[in-house]
């Protein structure tokens, strides 16, 4: 444990967090679907898309808030057919991440958003699958899948794909909620959640990111998250923030995502160094890199450029990162144990 910062000159504290090593905790791997590929997927599988270009579709990247971006999201994912297509897809994702010296990965999917247009529930699974044994062997990289709940259909529908997935149980590291967070909170998925601990997935859920401090509180207490995906508006409750800190439940947050989907009208706006300062177990994340403006390392570098953040805040997001994990215990060390070395390595002292 490098307690000491002092060495590290500020100039160079951007590429010291690119090289280090970090865990990635809040991907959905349809958001990491760039539009070139986007189109390339879709020309061979003729499907077309609502728009003529990759750059078209980019222009259309000027999101009011989150379901103006799920309506994009969902529509450039329709071209997703085959099981080499979700292979692609997450080799693709997979080669990124490894750039930005992400050594964890814990990945992931909207099932409902394929299923729903008759692609097999195994097609989207198996493809996955594949890019992940092959980044293992390849790049060295470890990832898993987090099979999300779309919280603006029902339970019901949630307890469907909760059946299709359970012959394939030992893929899946967990379960998480997302999409629309408005009007959909998360005592609409307590039974299903309550299944899925039984069978020893995780559970994680998205909350606090449009929605207010009370629906990270029953995401807790309901669905038994134990992590909170953004979970940036916890500030505005101080009980809620204490029981955080007291519980050191993580909160996985994603700068350029609040930034792009008006949860903060500027990075420089955002709450990252508050949630650091009131003790919370934060973490930089990159949600939808494709439709945000950047993988993890772009997340880091640009909230670091815009905020008072130092490399005390550098070295302990980074190995909240590597904490909050469902890495075993060892693994954690050993990566904690890679981070400290850099840390303490000579990083402008002459
Ligand atoms: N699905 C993909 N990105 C999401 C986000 N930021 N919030 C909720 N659901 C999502
Ligand atoms: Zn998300």
């Amino acid at each position: 444990m490098p307690p000491d910062f002092s060495h590290i000159q500020p100039k160079r504290l951007p590429a010291l967090i690119a090289a280090a090593p970090k865990a990635e905790l809040h991907v959905h791997i349809e958001g990491t679907l760039e539009p070139e590929l986007a189109f390339e997927i879709g020309r061979r599988n003729g499907v077309a898309l609502p728009y003529e270009s990759p750059e078209s579709l980019r222009k259309a990247f000027a999101f009011t808030g989150l379901q103006s971006f799920l309506d994009v999201y969902y529509a450039a994912a329709s071209v997703l057919r085959t099981e080499d297509d979700f292979d692609d897809l997450t080799w693709a994702y997979l080669q990124r991440a490894h750039a930005d010296n992400v050594v964890r990965a814990e990945i992931f999917f909207d099932p409902q958003t394929h299923t729903a247009r008759g692609v097999p529930f195994e097609t989207v699974l198996c493809g996955m699958s594949r890019a992940i044994t092959r980044a293992r062997h390849e790049l060295g990289i470890s990832a898993a899948l987090i099979m999300c709940f779309l919280r603006h259909l029902t339970e019901r529908e949630a307890f469907e794909t909760l059946e299709r997935a359970e012959p394939f149980r030992e893929h899946l590291l967990g379960v998480g909620l997302d999409s629309g967070e408005r009007g959909n909170p998360p005592e609409k998925f307590a039974n299903v959640f309550d299944r899925c601990r039984r069978l020893g997935l995780h559970a994680v859920a998205h909350a606090g990111e449009e929605g207010p401090p009370v629906s990270i509180t029953a995401a807790i207490d309901v669905l038994g998250a134990e992590r909170i995906d953004h979970g940036v508006r916890c500030l505005e409750d101080e009980a809620v923030v204490a029981r955080l800190v007291r519980e050191r439940i993580p909160l996985t947050v994603c700068p350029l995502s609040n930034v792009t989907l008006r949860v903060f009208d500027t990075l420089a706006h955002h709450n990252l160094p508050k949630l650091l300062a009131a003790g919370l177990r934060a973490s930089v994340h990159s949600d939808d890199p494709a439709y945000f403006g950047g993988f993890v390392n772009e997340n880091y570098r640009q909230a670091f450029a815009s905020l008072p953040l130092t490399a005390a805040d550098a070295y302990t997001l980074l190995r909240n990162s590597l904490e909050s994990s469902f890495q075993n215990a060892a693994e954690q060390a050993r990566h904690v144990d890679r981070l400290d070395a850099l840390f303490s390595e000579k990083w402008g002292r002459d």
